[in-house]
């Protein structure tokens, strides 16, 4: 799906220049009011999207907040959204994924094919994922994501705001792109905001549970996503770094399970 930029070139260069030192709350005011009903909030549930959840509502309570169930989320991942909603009364849509395409990868090819290759790996992420963005996405003009730029090397030059290519062009964007982990924390505990509660137990970045390990302190945040893969540059699922959906629409389509 592609579509015209919601913002031309020259206007994104001002708004990143105008929002570079700028506070994400001011941003995410900028936002809402300039796309508003057309922007949501991706969220994960980690750290980066509860500090935004926390920041949102007290813009604007209605703000979307969509999020991907994967459904092979942790149990604590699961509990932190029950503790946003009640907290801040918001719906959260949930976005699952296509029932057919994920009963005929675990057909052809294991529930946890994931361990077998990075193309097994990619091919989940595209069903469970990547697919299912695509459907949230597609009645928006802008969404936020919780990037930050020293999570990882793939990360290092994220914008603020950016025409978002992957997605067809909607606008992105990333009001904590230039925050720290240690900012997003000292928010989190400020403001009190429910967090998921596997932060505590070494787990700095949160995927899926079959997929996401604890890391030690000397390692990368990073390093306990995909864990057993060597080649690290690889370790991005396909919501933020382009991604080809043909295989996974052709599973959704032979899917059996009518
Ligand atoms: S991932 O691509 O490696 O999984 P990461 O966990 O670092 O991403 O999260 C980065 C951002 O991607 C989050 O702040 C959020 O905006 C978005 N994101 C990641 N996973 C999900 C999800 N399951 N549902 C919605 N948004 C997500
Ligand atoms: Fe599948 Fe693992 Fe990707 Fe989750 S992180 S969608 S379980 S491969």
């Amino acid at each position: 799906m592609s579509r015209q930029a919601a913002l031309t070139a020259a206007e994104m260069q001002d708004l990143n220049l105008r929002f570079a030192e700028a506070q994400p709350q001011e941003l995410l005011a900028w936002a809402l009011e300039r796309f508003r009903p057309r922007i949501a909030l991706s969220s994960s549930f980690g750290a980066e999207d509860v500090a935004l959840i926390d920041m949102l509502w007290r813009i604007d309570p209605s703000a979307a907040v969509f999020t991907l169930d994967t459904l092979r989320l942790h149990t604590e991942t699961y509990a932190v959204i029950d503790e946003v909603r009640e907290r801040y009364g918001n719906p959260v849509q949930v976005y699952c994924p296509d029932l057919q395409a994920v009963d005929q990868m675990a057909r052809e090819r294991g529930y946890n094919c994931f361990y077998k290759s990075v193309e097994d790996r990619k091919l989940c992420c595209g069903i469970r994922k990547v697919e299912p963005l695509e459907r949230a996405l597609a009645g928006l003009d802008a969404w936020i994501s919780g990037l930050r730029r020293d999570q990882a090397a793939t990360r290092s030059d994220v914008l603020k705001i950016e025409v978002d290519d992957v997605h067809g062009g909607i606008i992105k964007l990333n009001p904590l792109a230039d925050w720290t982990s240690e900012q997003v924390w000292d928010y989190i505990r400020a403001n009190q905001v429910p967090y998921n509660r596997l932060h505590d137990r070494g787990f700095p970045s949160i995927g899926c549970a079959p997929c996401t390990r604890p890391v030690r302190p000397d390692e990368d945040p990073r390093a306990g996503r995909w864990w057993w893969e060597l080649d690290r540059e690889q370790t991005e699922c396909g919501i933020h770094v382009g991604y080809d959906l043909t295989a996974v629409a052709a599973l959704g389509k032979s899917g059996s399970n009518q």
